[in-house]
């Protein structure tokens, strides 16, 4: 075996490394080791594609280039010997010119904080490669091979959490050949409207043979002088032989067997986080028979090694070749259910042995052993030197697979029968359609069956029925549900119904498994669509079984339905833009993003570490209240790993212990001798790496004590049994309106004490946590931090040093992601990085991992609501009262504003009379922290909470109860006093009558009943509902300098963080500096340039929070041209005298002749009299439930949102889309969930789920509504950031109503008139929960029905 240096090529640069540590990840040697650092960490799991790059690979005997992406977090640098690399740089660059690609995505308004963009491009990147490889007619010229369907496919398994993908997708969709460009949204090539060639030609052009990067020459020539030895390197071999492999696999010398480690794609790493050091890596890829694809009459065999992508292909290439045969239909099937295995990028790498064997030793819930048990495979093992082929249901029944075993095939028989008709389906639930999620449960069933020919009646002669991923070891088959099945009765109803009894009997999750009677109803589901169109359709069926090709059932469902085909993403966007303030109100792009896409811009972990540089981690408590004795580390950790351990005591003579503080109140950075909640930071850990300090903290024992202590306190109604409260001071109190006495005394009706119940929600920002602290001269230290707050940042680091304010310094360049939770909760991060680097003298940095992030958060406030409401027989309210206990955790961070940040939205609807009782509660979990609308997201779904239970009491329609309950202008004075502006400036009405009618909703309200009517197993549910949000505009501070070159320099104390801020002050600075009227064609806007935000240059930033920091800075800014102008103008004046015109460099350059000051500072103070004002909209959404899986999809959402004038609509337009899209992830997908110790138990991106492409609104429209002068605004404009995610309730409020209708025919099966009790919808509404409501047993209760009937 050859020992060689390994090599490859990053962006066509060579790399030849001779020592390498095999654990080492592609993302780790790119980051760490490259200039090329857009590559970006944002779960190191697979889950996201930030880290995607497209590895090519050269094979020297077919000659041809293989590429394909990968997640560079799994991939290990090992196993790219001879591949090329290409990254978002390679594609494009500041320095060699932008691919169409990034300039594509910059048109589009498709990126906001830029931490996922260069994923998406990679992703995008190798869809057009392998468009291009199709060989499909050549396309228009500007565009490419893809489809569109294709292009959004491409990019379900990248996760954004800032656009709401609506512009991503149309930025890859105009690559697409059958693109119809008139459906591609808002961008700057074109206006809607124009000539559609033309607006073809507008977009940066886009050729395939320039713009795929070549596979480089060198490697190529490399590669073949390489065939045919196999490769040791350190610890890393690559044999070519089962021979070299099996003599790997022996032990030799000191090498014990469970030291050797298999690699293929390594993707299961991703789930199994490894923390142990392998003796050996053997990658077992370039063996030619696991490697193997043979089709031959008995089946077809893939090697164990063969990706699941390539897979995929040959399954799909054999079942075309098949044609209308049985077994063809079976192949596609597997193919199809394997495109929803995790996400194409993961595909491209993940074996199929991979899958099996983690299945097989560790139960892994996969869907590939599913689908492939059902299919009948078998497995070829070799173990001992022993070849053996064994079923694949044995070889998940056996004990697990020793070690030095291999498996090296899987095969897939045919199924072609004379006398019967094979069919075949596989079924899945999972919170995601496409994929990149695992699911609830899997199943897959193959039948042969015949039918009798007198009566036409279907008989199932033999069949596998398979479920898995349901909380069983692996998956199994349902052997009594078959033989139940195959007795040799005709299919009947009844036999279906006691098929049904035993698939309950059998599926049966292991105790601790989440949701088992969900589960076990799914089973129930699956069984029943796959059997009921055999009963129900027989004649038709029998047409399609004469042609082999049961896909046919798809169409026919179950009693006729008919299933809409998967809907391609579209929408609409309605924007006015005016010019007075020209290039403000402009849809310009947002600034930078170019730099975004191609992974330049630099986020803080992307600076360089500097010499010396330590990394740290947090070791945190696992127990809710507990004395921490003592710190240790697991025997495992290696010796000399831990570099130091920082903890409170190390707070110098003079600092305090504070890690983050408000004006509610101070933090600690850690916990001193006693941890008070799960997720207390007890210590920072330092290490030379991050990888290390990473592993040190997982590898920390804390020796608690518990002993004397009182329990914890774990829930507000504990909280409320001790008194164990925070204060709210009295002007955070929200005031009562009118009396509620009185109010419920003209109520005709009443609800007394109704309870809500809200859970929390994770931040989710692609960008962790991250800090860099570096020790400066006389006591000083630097600090970079990605934060939302540096101002206050600065004042804490200083006080836990104990040292003046001046010694320390924050910058801030931008954010990856912030919602609220780079406020207060970037602190500590920063401020440990701080007191590390002060205790070791040596810069120290971190960026914590997601699992740690995810512990440490906090976020959304969890609370408990009860309610009393009053109403008339018309649906008029006349009185609600609220007691809410909100727990705010241990510390107080921002809770107390929450009783009045959850009335300001609350109060969207005249109630009458109002009153309420908050507590805030002091619990023993991590304090929680603002969320993007924190508190309002809850007070709007409160609101709609009681409209529906009035609605639901009165049997009205909701819209209707919503309707007799807006706010008139003198109501809305009422609740809001000092806040409701002048009568023409409250636009809900307005807004309420033309959502209506530009969705169309009366008319789809009747087209809802009509689908409801005619379909049983899918649901629909239309909801239309408004919005009021008060926010309070800060005092903020803004520097702009003019440069001798009349280039501009502007620094404000906001900080960007994919809001668009800066954009909004750049042309903010163009059109307040342009009011000089210099003469000649001077384009400001190019001349500005926003800079990092930096603390000892520019203080009293405030906050970048609660939506109106980008006017705030856009008004400092502009105080600050004023004064320029003002200086400016008297120059202007003589030098156009002397020279008849003069143009602005001319007049810079003569105003720095002459000593003008050409820099003015200015901090805005908003007038108290018209800080706070309120913003308005309305959101319309329908969406369709699956009745047997409790599937939701949301077929439309239409939003008209009142932007006052925009400042600039693309900006707001992605601040609505995004903000409306985190939305559905509070209400349909995310759970933040802790355990009984109130440790978040959701990890990372295999539970926790925000929304992705295939789950957001199919259609959406977003009308931006111009309303005109608004005198006390700055420019006119409102604020977009928080309020529009209040509207995505009406996700919400329509499953409810698609639930409702479940639940009246699941009344009508049983004979009951459709009086249905009151339910309410949990948040968040995931498949479980929806399911759970439309009746787990609805299938029985249908088939009892249909039996009775017969
Ligand atoms: C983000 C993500 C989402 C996923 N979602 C799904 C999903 O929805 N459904 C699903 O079914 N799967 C899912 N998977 C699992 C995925 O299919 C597996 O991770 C993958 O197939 C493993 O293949 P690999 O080549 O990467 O294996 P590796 O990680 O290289 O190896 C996995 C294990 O198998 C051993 N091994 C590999 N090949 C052999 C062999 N031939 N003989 C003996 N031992 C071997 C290795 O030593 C190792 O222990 C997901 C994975 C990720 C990362
Ligand atoms: S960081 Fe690699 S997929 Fe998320
Ligand atoms: S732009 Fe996608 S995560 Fe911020």
């Amino acid at each position: 075996m050859g020992c060689k240096n390994l090599v490859f090529a990053v962006n066509g640069q060579r790399f030849e490394l001779s020592d390498i540590d095999p654990s080492t990840t592609v993302l780790e040697f790119l980051r760490l080791h490259t200039r090329f650092k857009s590559v970006k960490l944002g779960c190191g799991e697979g889950g996201c594609g930030a880290c995607l790059v497209l590895l090519s690979r050269f094979d020297p005997a077919s000659n041809q280039v293989e590429e394909f992406t990968v997640s560079s977090c799994l991939t290990l640098l090992c196993s790219i010997n001879g591949c090329s690399v290409t990254t978002s740089e390679g594609l494009g660059n500041t320095k060699d010119g932008f691919h169409p690609i990034q300039k594509r995505i910059a048109g589009f308004h498709a990126s906001q904080c830029g931490f996922c963009t260069p994923g998406f491009c990679m992703s995008l990147y190798g869809a057009l490669i392998k468009a291009e490889k199709t060989g499909r007619q050549k396309p228009s010229e500007g565009l490419s091979r893809l489809t569109v369907s294709e292009a959004e496919r491409a990019i379900s398994g990248n996760l954004c959490r800032c656009t709401g993908y609506r512009p991503i997708a149309d930025a890859c969709k105009s690559f697409a050949a059958d693109v119809d460009i008139e459906d591609l949204g808002l961008n700057t090539f074109w206006t809607k409207g124009e000539d559609k060639e033309v607006s073809m030609s507008r977009l940066p052009s886009y050729n395939p043979s320039k713009d795929i990067r070549v596979f480089p020459e060198f490697l190529k020539e490399e590669v073949k002088s390489w065939v045919g030895s196999g490769v040791k390197r350190c610890n890393w071999y690559s044999p070519v032989t089962l021979e070299e492999l099996q003599c790997l696999l022996e032990p030799h010398g000191e090498n014990k067997p469970n030291m050797v480690k298999l690699v293929v794609g390594n993707t299961a790493a991703g789930y199994y986080k490894e923390s142990q050091n392998w003796d050996k890596y053997i990658d077992i890829r370039h063996i030619p028979e696991l490697q193997v694809i043979k089709k031959d009459k008995t089946g077809i065999e893939i090697g164990a090694a063969v990706t699941i992508t390539k897979a995929i292909n040959e399954l799909k290439g054999f079942s075309d070749w098949l044609c209308n045969l049985d077994s063809g239909s079976i192949f596609r099937k597997v193919a199809n259910h394997m495109e929803k295995v995790a996400s194409a990028f993961i595909r491209n790498s993940a074996s199929l042995g991979g899958n099996l064997v983690m299945t097989q030793r560790e139960n892994f819930p996969s869907d590939i052993a599913t689908i492939l048990l059902a299919a009948g495979s078998s497995v070829n093992i070799l173990a001992d030197s022993k070849h053996e082929m064994v079923s694949l249901e044995e070889f998940l029944q056996r004990t697990p697979l020793d070690p030095k075993a291999l498996l090296l095939s899987v095969k897939i028989p045919f199924w072609e029968s004379k006398s019967s008709m094979v069919l075949f389906e596989t079924y899945r639930a999972a919170p995601r359609p496409l994929g990149n999620a695992l699911p609830y449960m899997n199943a897959a069933f193959l039948a042969e069956v015949s039918q009798c020919d007198s009566s036409n009646m279907i008989c199932i002669n033999s069949c596998r029925m398979t479920f898995g991923a349901f909380g069983t070891h692996h998956a199994v088959r349902a052997r009594k549900l078959e033989e139940c099945l195959v007795r040799g009765q005709f299919l009947s109803l009844s036999l279906l119904s006691e098929a049904l009894e035993v698939v309950k009997e059998t599926i049966v999750p292991e105790d601790g498994t989440s949701c088992p009677a969900y589960r076990t109803s799914l089973s129930v589901g699956f069984v029943f669509q796959f059997l009921i169109p055999l009963i129900d359709s027989t004649a038709t069926i029998t047409k399609h079984i004469g042609h082999c090709n049961n896909d046919s059932f798809k169409d026919i469902a179950h009693d006729g339905e008919q299933t809409a085909e998967p809907q391609l993403l579209h929408g609409k966007q309605v924007i006015e833009v005016d010019g007075e303030y020209c290039p403000v109100g402009n849809p310009v792009a947002k600034s930078l993003s170019t730099i975004q896409a191609s992974g330049e811009a630099v986020y803080v972990g992307d600076i360089p570490s500097p010499n010396n540089c330590l990394y740290g981690a947090f070791i945190y408590s696992t127990k809710p209240l507990a004395r921490v004795k003592g710190i240790t580390f697991s025997p495992t950790l290696p010796k000399d790993v831990v570099i130091s351990i920082v903890c409170f005591r190390d707070i110098p003579i003079g600092g305090e212990n504070v890690g983050s503080g408000g004006i509610f109140g101070l933090e600690p950075l850690f916990s001193d001798e006693l941890a008070r909640s799960a997720g207390d930071r007890v210590a920072f850990v330092v290490a030379e790496s991050q990888k290390l300090a990473d592993m040190a903290a997982e590898a920390a024992i804390i020796d608690y004590g518990v002993e004397d202590l009182e329990p914890p306190i774990l829930s507000v109604e504990d909280a409320v049994e001790r008194s164990s409260f925070f204060e709210v001071p009295s002007f955070f109190n929200p005031k009562h309106v009118g009396n509620f006495s009185e109010g419920m005394a003209e109520a005709d009706h009443k609800i007394l004490s109704a309870k809500i119940q809200l859970g929390s929600q994770y931040y989710f920002y692609l960008e962790n946590q991250s800090a860099l602290a570096i020790p400066d001269e006389d006591n000083c230290m630097l600090v970079y931090s990605s934060t939302q707050v540096p101002e206050f940042l600065h004042g804490v680091i200083a006080r836990c040093l104990g040292v003046p304010a001046h010694n320390i310094r924050v910058i801030t360049r931008r954010v990856g992601g912030g919602f609220g939770g780079k406020s207060l909760k970037s602190m500590p991060v920063a401020t440990a990085c701080t007191l590390a680097a002060y205790k070791l003298n040596r810069p120290v940095r971190t960026y914590l991992n997601r699992k740690t992030d995810m512990i440490l958060a906090g976020g959304r406030h969890p609370m408990k609501i009860t309610y009393s409401v009053g109403f008339k027989s018309n649906g008029k309210i006349t009185a609600v009262h609220l007691d809410v206990l909100i727990d705010g955790g241990i510390y107080p961070d921002i809770s107390p504003i929450m009783p009045m940040n959850i009335t300001n939205s609350l109060k969207k609807y005249n109630w009458g009379n109002l009153s309420f009782d908050f507590k805030v509660c002091k619990t023993n979990h991590t304090s929680k922290s603002a969320m993007r609308a924190p508190g309002e997201l809850q007070g709007g779904f409160i609101a709609e909470a009681i409209i529906e239970h009035v609605a639901s009491a009165l049997s009205m329609e909701v819209d209707a109860v919503r309707n007799v309950n807006l706010h008139t202008y003198e109501s809305l004075g009422l609740f809001y006093p000092g806040a409701a502006g002048c009568p023409e400036e409250y636009t809900v009405p307005l807004i309420w009558e033309k959502l209506g009618l530009s969705s169309d909703l009366a008319h789809r309200f009747e087209a809802v009943q009509e689908f409801n009517q005619w379909n049983k197993w899918k649901k629909r549910g239309i909801s239309r509902l408004p919005v009021i949000y008060e926010v309070v505009l800060r005092a903020t501070s803004g520097r702009v300098s003019v440069l001798s070159d009349g280039s501009v320099v502007v620094e404000v104390g906001g900080t960007e963080l994919g809001q668009g801020l800066w954009t909004k002050v750049k042309q903010m600075v163009a059109f307040a500096l342009g009011s000089i009227h210099c003469d000649g064609p001077t384009n400001l806007l190019e001349k500005v340039r926003v800079v990092q935000a930096d603390t000892v240059s520019l203080i009293q930033g405030g906050w970048t929070a609660g939506s109106t920091t980008s006017e705030a800075s856009c008004q400092a800014v502009k105080l600050c041209c004023d004064i320029l102008v003002e200086r400016l103008s008297p120059l202007r004046d003589s030098l156009r005298e002397q020279s008849g015109s003069i143009n602005w460099e001319m007049l810079i350059q003569q105003a720095c002749v002459r000593s003008v000051n050409l820099s003015a500072t200015a901090l805005y103070q908003p007038d108290f009299g018209s800080m706070r004002y309120l913003n308005y909209g309305a959101g319309v959404s329908e969406v369709e439930i699956d009745v047997l899986t409790g599937a939701t999809r949301i077929l439309r959402s239409d939003v008209i949102y009142d932007c006052g004038k925009s400042l600039n609509p693309a900006v707001d337009l992605g601040q609505i889309e995004g903000s409306f899209v985190q939305g559905i992830g509070f209400f349909m997908l995310e759970e933040y969930t802790t355990n009984s110790d109130g440790l978040v138990d959701a990890k990372g991106t295999w539970t926790y789920k925000i929304p992705t492409i295939d789950t957001i609104p199919r259609e959406f429209n977003i009308e931006i509504l111009n309303s005109g002068h608004h005198k006390d605004r700055v420019l006119s404009s409102k604020a977009s950031g928080e309020p529009p995610s209040l509207l995505a309730a009406s996700v919400h409020c329509a499953t409810q109503a698609a639930i409702k209708e479940a639940r009246r025919q699941l009344l009508s099966w049983s004979n009951l008139d459709g009086t249905d009790s009151p339910f309410q919808l949990g948040i968040p509404a995931t498949l479980p929960v929806v399911k759970g409501l439309c009746g787990l047993d609805s299938v029985e209760r249908y088939l009892k029905w249909r039996m009775g009937r017969n």
